[in-house]
């Protein structure tokens, strides 16, 4: 079967996403749209140094070419960019490069700005008519953002240019490019007129924000998180960035829950909050509340009119009011949105909404209610409001519950074993507001051994259960000890087995699984798109906030989609995303790269990209399960955090996607109460699998450390990772070497870990893999891509029409037909099924210059190994070639590229010089 992947499409439905992902908070006088046909001064050096993603895995994407703001606006051809000012900062760029850092998350946070004095700006005031302003920040992985100027704060460069423009122009619009939100209180102190948020937009960002700055498009994206006035505001300030101890004294008051119950003040723009270049009237319709089902439930409907003068579409968000009851409650919890289709002007939409009271859980991990473990709905009022924020809403309904109701009871898992104080709501008659109070949260004991040891009786006789799938047990039973140990270990980062440049191999990395029927199966980074470390080229995608911000999810399922197809192109069967930790806090470095600080937002989002993914057969690890909450010390942070606040809003966007088929997990570096996550028993097995029915595979972080219950971490504790059964850990540079010496054969001799156990994981992993394309790959029947419509790149003949060799001792491939003029190219693949080493060879003759010097140069999978030389030869054929020295890649694409005319090519030749099966 032949695949099309229409990479136009790809970038119409990207180029989407980030309008509708752009937020636009302020628009007075209606300043934007911008005018057909207006003149636009555009200020600031990110016009020319567009951040298209955050850092570190979540940003290292190659990419053919990426389009900023300023090139989207001039190629719609709607505006006027004021040319004169533009060279002004290319001559300033010469003296001040952009500052890329020396090493990993060394990137600075932002860029030196070019001083623009009051004269400049009002030079420019004189030729055009509107100002734009762009700001730019990035962050990433090992990095967290930090209060400072240039961080979260606004330079002071950056100050006098929004002060000298927008006293210069009548109209000042700020427009950010950043991976998540920054101070906003600018907007008090000068006259701007519209600020829009467009994010990290990826490779086409700048095409999605010139829609939108240019009319095309009208915004529609909403914020995932609430702005607050002051850094300090946020309830978790006086933790985040703990090295040890990391204390989640906020409790589930994270973002809106917290700001909406007592400090509404506090807010500049609250969650779910964007505005539109037309207006919409949001009326309530018919209610019904039905307590007759499994679960009480309500069914309505909202009716949306666009009442102003252009197309658009609306975000309805559904939030709901709960009896504070014994547990204490936020003022809203988000229950459920829904985002209209484009709405012509005058025109109206009926969006119906269902859902049982499950969505509006608590979880009581105290007793308090009588229900230990348990999610419940407390008995009381519950009032049910709609509208485009949660600050703009009105009354849909209201039931009653005349009792508590159990939703669910869980296992008693992951709890603190250190007390500490967390918040708690309290509501006060007198004042009718709520307050926050101190409530202590009592220690347990460490018991994630015991649960391990009482449920060990359950893998008894593992090989012959009947109720698991008997093929992938007759794999098992074929399986030496060496080969299961192999089977935890994942390879990398770069292993040859599978595509270059990539993070990991794993399952079949020997040639004798392979020959047992288990595929080799590759998996890379990331949030944003496909990482090849190669140099290879992929569709880098807008950032995790851009695409949440959408609230459009069937969009953004669309979307990966496209990135599915693509990685089954490039021959990756899981991408390394995507990141969905809950945003605690705004400074987490790689808030770009998640969601909201909203569990249900994030787990929409989740589980709309595994869709997208499953749609092309491949998949996504949701990660970083769970709590990797800041970058500052993540490897060694321990989250002391509240069983509540983990049911209720950490681990909620992982169940979601779960629940709806996400098949692949990833934990992350630090530890949860105590236990590092990679090994953490009750956090992958008690809740993941027991609690949730998680079928699929867990891998580590990369070389993530884990401990014994009540000792300190360690990296290689392969053995805790499959006692907690976590399947994989990620990474070693060779699985049947054990270089690293791990303990996983050293702990089966011992008895500290059953085989049943590492066949546990086994079975996890090879289940998984019988499914994947990596297993039609290994039979050879794997579905061909084809991409169609993408510009030419280098690496365009080495991947787009390529035929494959399979080559077993050696083979050779004519090339008397190539055309070798000087700047040609030639592709080819070769498909090797083993570890040997091969020498690959050209033979090829030139004329009678004894001092010519034809260069071919030979790179694989993108990445230069050699350049080949022929001086005159005469006419006669001469071979040159190289011994490799490490094992070549699965799929190798082979390019030859001529820096000069005037070779005659034969043949390639690729013999077997040392065999390592
Ligand atoms: C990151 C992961 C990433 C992995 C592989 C780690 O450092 O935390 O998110 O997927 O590296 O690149």
């Amino acid at each position: 079967m032949t695949k099309i992947l229409d990479w136009k499409k790809y970038t119409e439905v990207a180029r989407r996403v980030v309008a509708e992902g752009c937020v636009l908070l302020e628009n007075k006088d209606n300043v934007l749209p911008l005018k057909k046909g207006c003149k636009v001064a555009v200020f600031g050096r990110i016009q020319h140094n567009y951040y298209k993603s955050g850092t570190g895995s979540g940003g290292m994407v190659n990419v053919t070419e990426v389009t900023g703001i300023t090139d989207g606006l001039k190629n719609s051809g709607l505006v006027k960019v004021d040319t004169e000012l533009e060279k002004i900062y290319l001559e300033w760029e010469k003296e001040n490069p952009f500052e890329v850092g020396i090493g990993w998350g060394q990137e600075p946070w932002c860029q030196k700005e070019m001083p623009v004095t009051l004269e400049l700006a009002e030079e420019c005031a004189r030729r055009n008519d509107v100002a734009l302003i762009i700001i730019g920040r990035t962050a990433g992985e090992d990095k967290d953002n930090l209060e400072t100027e240039g961080s979260w704060y606004l330079t002071s460069l950056e100050k006098e240019m929004i002060k000298n423009v927008s006293t210069a122009f009548e109209k000042t619009v700020v427009v950010f490019n950043t991976g998540n939100i920054v101070d906003m209180n600018f907007v008090k102190e000068y006259n701007v007129k519209s600020v829009l948020y467009t994010w990290q937009g990826g490779m086409v960002g700048g095409l999605g924000v010139s829609d939108i700055l240019t009319g095309k498009e009208n915004p529609s994206g909403k914020l995932t998180d609430t702005i607050a006035s002051s850094i300090k505001d946020y309830p978790s300030s006086s933790n985040f960035g703990s090295l040890k101890d990391n204390v989640y004294a906020e409790d589930i008051y994270v973002g809106y829950r917290y700001f909406e119950s007592a400090s509404k003040d506090k807010v500049l723009y609250p969650f779910g909050y964007g505005l539109s270049y037309t207006n919409f009237k949001v009326t309530a319709g018919d209610f019904e509340f039905d307590n007759g089902g499994n679960l009480p439930s309500v069914k309505f409907d909202v009716t949306v009119k666009n009442t102003g003068s252009c197309s658009g579409k609306e975000v309805i968000q559904i939030y709901v009011k709960q009896p504070q009851g014994k547990l204490g409650k936020p003022a809203l919890v988000l229950a459920d949105f829904k985002k209209t289709a484009l709405l012509k002007k005058g025109k109206k939409a009926k969006l119906k909404f269902e859902f049982d009271i499950s969505r509006i859980r608590s979880f009581d991990d105290t007793g308090i209610t009588g229900n230990i473990d348990c999610f419940v709905c407390e008995e009381g009022l519950y009032e049910i409001f709609a509208g485009n924020s949660i600050r703009n809403l009105s009354k849909i309904g209201d039931f009653t519950l005349s009792e508590t109701i159990v939703i669910e009871k869980v296992s008693d898992s992951l709890k603190p074993v250190t007390s500490f104080e967390r918040m708690a709501a309290a509501y006060d008659e007198s004042t009718k507001q709520l307050n926050f109070i101190k409530q202590k949260v009592e220690a347990s004991s460490p018991y994630q051994n015991k649960h391990r040891n009482d449920n060990l009786s359950e893998l008894d006789n593992f090989l012959e259960r009947k109720n698991l799938n008997q093929d992938v047990l007759a794999v098992l039973k074929t399986l030496t000890d060496e080969e299961l140990s192999c089977i935890v270990r994942g390879e990398g980062m770069g292993s040859p087995k599978v595509t270059a440049g990539t993070a990991a191999a794993f399952g079949g990395v020997s040639k004798s699984m392979n020959d047992k029927g288990i595929p080799c199966c590759c998996c890379t980074d990331g949030p944003s798109g496909i990482r090849m470390d190669s140099g290879s080229q992929a569709f880098s995608l807008p950032n995790g906030t851009s695409q949440a911000c959408t609230f459009n999810p069937d969009l953004v399922k669309e979307l990966y989609s496209f990135t599915g197809w693509e990685m089954v192109y490039n021959k990756i069967d899981i991408l390394l995303g995507p990141g969905i930790n809950l945003r605690r806090h705004p400074l987490n470095g790689r808030n770009f790269e998640y969601f909201s600080e909203d569990p249900y937002v994030t787990g929409i989002f989740a589980s709309a990209i595994i869709e997208g993914l499953h749609s092309a057969g491949v998949t996504g690890s949701l990660k970083h399960f769970c709590c990797n909450n800041q970058e500052t010390g993540r490897w060694v942070s321990n989250s002391v955090v509240s069983a509540r606040a983990l049911r209720e809003i950490y681990l909620p966007g992982f169940e979601m996607a779960v629940k709806n088929g996400a098949d692949v997990i990833m934990t992350s570096y630090g530890s949860v109460n105590s236990m590092w996550t990679s090994g953490n028993y009750d956090l992958v097995t008690q809740i993941l699998r027991k609690d949730w029915g998680f079928t699929g595979i867990v891998m580590t972080d990369w070389w993530a450390m884990s401990n014994d219950e009540g000792k300190e971490p360690v990296r290689f504790n392969v053995a805790q990772n499959v006692r907690a059964q976590n399947d994989l850990y990620m990474v070693v540079p060779d699985a049947a070497e054990n270089a690293h010496n791990d303990n996983t054969l050293t702990a089966l001799q011992a008895g500290e870990l059953s085989r049943n156990e590492l066949l546990r994981c086994a079975y996890n992993t090879v289940s998984f893999l019988k499914k994947s394309h990596a297993q039609s790959r290994l039979e050879n029947r794997d579905v061909k891509v084809v991409i169609k419509n993408r510009k030419k790149t280098a690496m365009d003949g080495a991947t787009d029409k390529i035929v494959y060799y399979d080559t077993v001792d050696g083979l050779s491939i004519p090339l008397d037909h190539v055309d070798t003029s000087r700047g040609k190219s030639y592709s080819f693949g070769i498909v090797t099924k083993d570890q040997s080493l091969y020498r690959i060879e050209l033979v090829g003759k030139t004329g009678d210059n004894d001092l010519a010097q034809v260069n071919v140069s030979v790179s694989y999978n993108g990445v230069n190994i050699a350049v080949l030389c022929w001086n005159g030869t005469h006419g006669a054929y001469e071979t040159k070639g190289l011994s490799m020295d490490r094992p070549l890649n699965r799929n190798v694409v082979v390019n030859l590229y001529f820096a000069q005319s005037g070779l005659t090519l034969k043949e390639f030749k690729i013999t077997k010089i040392k065999d390592n099966n």
